[in-house]
This record gives C-alpha cells, structure tokens and sequence, in this order.
C-alpha cells in the first residue's frame, strides 16, 4: 500500500483512472488527470479559490438550455473551439479554411431562389455574394449547397429577435456552372452574450468581447469535405481582436461599397449598397 503525499498524490490518481478498458476514454482520463494536477500545482488554488471556480462551473452549467449554451461561449472564448475546429479541418491550403460555427446556426432554413433575397424586411444596408463552388483541382461544382446565416443590419440573429419564421438565413444552391448569387444585408460587429458566467469573466479582463463583421456559410456538396466557415469584413474594426479568435487571412474579403447603380442580380438601385465576390473551394472526400 503506497499511502499519498503531495508529491506522488497525481501519479497515484493517473494510475488509477488507468483502469479503462475503452483505450480511447482511458487516454483522455489520465491526461485530463495529469494536465489537471499540472494546472492545480501550478497555481496552487486556496480553498476559497477553488470553490469560486466550482461556484462558476455550476452556475455556467445552470444557464445552460436548449436556447442557449454558455459551456460552447467559454470554449469559444478560450480558444478552445478553434483548436477543436483546426484539428478536425486540416485541410488542403488550396481549399476555403473552416471557422468556428458558433451558437446562432439554425437548421433546415428555406431554400432561396439564385440572387434570391435571404433579408427581406430585415433593416440593413443590401449587400449581394457571388461567385462560384469549385474543387481544389478548379472543377465547378454543381448543385452545392450554400446555408447561410448571419446578423442582420442592427447586429441582431433571429435567435435573438422575436419573429415568426426564417430571419437571416437561407439555403441557396449552385447552378450548372458552380455561380451562386445571394442577396442579403451587409452584417454589422456584435458582442458575445455578456450577461452570464462568461460575460462576469470578460469584465475582469481587458478582452473585447466583440466578433467582427461575418457572413456564416456551411458549404456542402456530395463528394466534397463540407466546409463551415465565415467571410469577414476586411477594414472592420475588431478584425485582428475577435473574441472566439474566428479570422483567417483567406476568409477576409471586401464589401464594396456602391452608391448605386446595377446590381449582380441584375437589379437596379438608387441606393448605396454593397458587392461581395467570393470562391469557396471544396476538397474531395477521400474515395
Ligand atoms: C457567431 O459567430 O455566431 C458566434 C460564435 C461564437 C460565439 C458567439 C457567436
Ligand atoms: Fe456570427
């Protein structure tokens, strides 16, 4: 019998969480111990301490409903999404990079029309996507799927708008030739949820709790790796602080702004809008 001491007390622990027949459980327990132990010796919790960071972990847990998720804002924030999104998408650098998806993705959103209009009654500056769905090799790809969803011209998604029906979101395809044409509203910078358990961390800090401009896209297509990734707003001002680290060089692009004229859906307005051009490459699936 080894009895426990400071210093043998997380090899001890690794060794029991050892005993998992399922290899792939066993491995994540003892280096959850271990890494764990590692955090705990190194700041060296007063017991006070460490009850606030049980107090936090359970009243995160207490706001979690079917609406909202304040675990995956903490993962977001910490950088931990990122990483899991990174590891999972290591992909081709000819192909579209992934980002994170976020909470606000609502499934089974209505097909759109090409050139279609995905914001109507929705306040916002009109804003049109274009460009083509190709393969890493150039080939167009037919018939992709593009789900979109993103904030309207306040700042606002429609989880967070009382509205009956589909706001801000919408499945268009591509055509023959690869084009998908979109019309939308520009999206404007928004701040994470701030008024629960990770807001109350955020405040202690001097981290902006802000996303940058985005357009969220999931891409799909049969015999391709589907990508779920975002366009960014090149010139917003939170682009180089994003709060869930989201920005990727390629996934920045620019909003041209017009005062008027004709549109790429072949429109004429008297208004300002703005024109987004952009080719998502996809990645076969392995055969
Ligand atoms: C989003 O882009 O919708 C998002 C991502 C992570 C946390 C909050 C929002
Ligand atoms: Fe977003």
């Amino acid at each position: 019998m080894t009895y426990v001491t400071e210093d043998n007390l997380t090899d001890l622990a690794i060794e029991r969480w050892s005993n998992i027949p399922d290899p792939r459980l066993r491995q994540i327990m003892t280096a959850l111990v271990k890494h764990l132990h590692g955090f705990v010796r190194e700041i060296e919790p007063t017991p006070a301490e460490w009850f606030t960071a049980i107090d936090w972990l359970t009243r995160t847990g207490k706001l979690c409903t079917d609406k909202r998720q304040e675990f995956i804002l903490a993962s977001d924030v910490l950088g931990v999404s990122m990483l899991v999104d990174a590891i999972n998408n290591r992909l081709s650098t000819a192909a579209t990079p992934s980002t994170v998806e976020g909470p606000f993705h609502i499934h089974d959103s209505p097909e759109v029309a090409h050139g279609g209009d995905m914001a109507a009654g929705a306040p916002g500056e009109p804003c049109f996507v274009t460009g083509t769905v190709r393969g890493v090799g150039g080939e167009p790809v037919a018939g992709a799927e593009l789900d979109v969803w993103q904030t309207d011209g306040e700042g606002l998604y429609e989880a967070q708008r009382d509205v009956e029906g589909a706001w801000m979101r919408a499945v268009y395809r591509t055509g023959g030739d690869g084009r998908y044409a979109i019309r939308t509203v520009s999206p404007i910078g928004y701040t994470v949820p701030m008024d629960g358990t990770v807001g109350e961390l955020m405040e202690r800090t001097r981290i902006s709790h802000m996303r940058p401009a985005h357009i969220h896209f999931e891409v799909r297509a049969p015999g391709y790796k589907s990508v779920t990734t975002h366009l960014f707003r090149r010139g917003d001002q939170y682009i180089e602080t994003d709060v869930v680290f989201g920005v990727k060089e390629p996934l920045i692009v620019d909003f041209q702004e017009k005062q008027s004229g004709e549109t790429p859906n072949g429109e004429r307005l008297e208004a300002p809008f703005c024109e987004v051009r952009y080719d998502f490459v996809l990645q076969r699936t392995a055969t």
